[in-house]
């Protein structure tokens, strides 16, 4: 069961075990207050999109629309509410660590003026990303079109930020080797997984998809890290961080929803390491230099190495670089040299004779790559 803290336990305990993956009780910009600066490597908030509901709504056989009225849900004009925004927005800044980034999700309602005070603060919007609904609630006075999608915005601590995680490779692999687009299609959340009460009535209004926050979080998280949403509502964050094996802390006021969260969120069995394992690309790949080669005796100075062709030759010295033609330089600056080119891929351009064939030099900055993985 994730552990409930009451705010005034946590002021004075502000060690991270004390607040990982625990559920805060409390208001958001208090509660926040209390975490240490740069605690978090990511912030998924899903806060109140003051809807502005005027009155109740009908469908046309005359039934009631469950529609978003709660008291917390409510501001009293769009100063009030903007307010309200700036200051957990700067909350989690300040909790955000130099390299996290955050997503804020809402609808017409509210995100335009999110995304103005998000760049009024700083941050650096990465993406705008458009959540299309497949099953998304009809306009029942036809006075308008259908509202069929919300709006994601994903935002780095400031434009400088550098090293933010993006699993850029895997989430590519994982759609059929096409780079993931920013129109996401899912359904809202129903079925087995809208978490309802004894009388069938939905525990949360504005439950969210566990779909939508995997894939929010397989893409800018890493296994390990740790997830905060200042708006836990029926803790659908938590739940799908435990199973992704990401750590989470959850700020939630009112009590039935952290008593639904904290049950949910324990019976999430986690996935195991192997199956968290995120793919990456070349980019992600420690560096190797070329003399590392030499240095490992996986090269020796005096060799020749040659294009796969046997076009070109040259030969390694023991400082790591390549001689040829009375020019020395890098594999990169040589090869191009040899070729009359501009720029060249040393790694794949030169190739050594293992006595049964050549093979590319990249082959041993593999080799020397496996053993790095190794260590970790
Ligand atoms: C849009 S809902 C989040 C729903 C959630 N993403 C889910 O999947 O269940 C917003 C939640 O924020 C809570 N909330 C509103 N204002 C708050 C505040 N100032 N501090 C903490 N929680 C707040 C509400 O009680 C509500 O549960």
């Amino acid at each position: 069961m994730a552990a409930v803290l009451p705010l005034a336990d946590l002021k004075q305990q502000v060690r991270p075990d004390t607040w990982l993956n625990s559920i805060i009780k409390g208001d958001c910009v208090a509660a926040l207050e209390a975490l240490p600066d740069h605690s978090v490597d990511a912030i998924f908030a899903d806060p109140p999109y003051n809807l502005q509901l005027g009155g109740t709504l009908h469908r046309p056989d005359q039934s009631l629309v469950d529609a978003v009225d709660d008291e917390w849900d409510q501001f009293a004009s769009f100063e009030a509410y903007d307010a309200f925004t700036r200051a957990w927005l700067l909350a989690c800044r300040r909790v955000l660590k130099p390299n996290g980034t955050i997503w804020v999700i809402g609808s017409y309602h509210n995100i335009f003026r999110v995304g103005s005070i998000l760049q009024d603060l700083n941050f650096w919007l990465l993406n705008d990303i458009v959540w299309r609904k497949t099953n998304p609630m009809p306009n029942f006075k036809g006075r308008r079109f259908q509202n069929a999608h919300e709006t994601m915005i994903w935002a780095s601590r400031d434009a400088k930020a550098k090293g933010y995680t993006f699993n850029y490779d895997a989430l590519k692999a994982s759609n059929d080797d096409v780079q993931m687009r920013s129109d996401w299609l899912f359904p809202i959340c129903s079925g087995s997984e809208r978490l309802k009460d004894q009388d069938g009535k939905k525990v949360h209004p504005t439950q969210k998809p566990e779909a939508l926050l995997a894939r929010v979080i397989m893409s800018s998280t890493k296994p390990g890290d740790i997830i905060l949403d200042p708006f836990f509502g029926s803790g659908t964050t938590g739940a799908v961080a435990r199973r992704l094996g990401r750590n989470f802390v959850g700020i939630e006021r009112e009590q039935d929803y952290i008593d639904a969260a904290a049950a949910r969120i324990a019976a999430v069995e986690p996935l195991g390491k192997a199956e968290l394992t995120v793919m990456t690309g070349k980019k992600a790949e420690p560096r190797v230099a070329f003399n590392t080669l030499v240095e490992a005796g996986l090269v020796r100075p005096g060799q020749v190495l040659t294009d796969a062709r046997r076009r070109f030759s040259a030969v390694i010295r023991a400082d790591g670089t390549l001689a040829a033609n009375g020019e020395a330089g890098s594999i990169h600056r040589l090869g191009a040299k040899v070729q009359g080119l501009d720029a060249c891929n040393g790694w794949t351009f030169w190739h050594f004779d293992d006595g049964q064939s050549l093979k590319p030099i990249d082959e041993l900055r593999t080799v020397i790559r496996n053993d790095l993985a190794k260590l970790d």
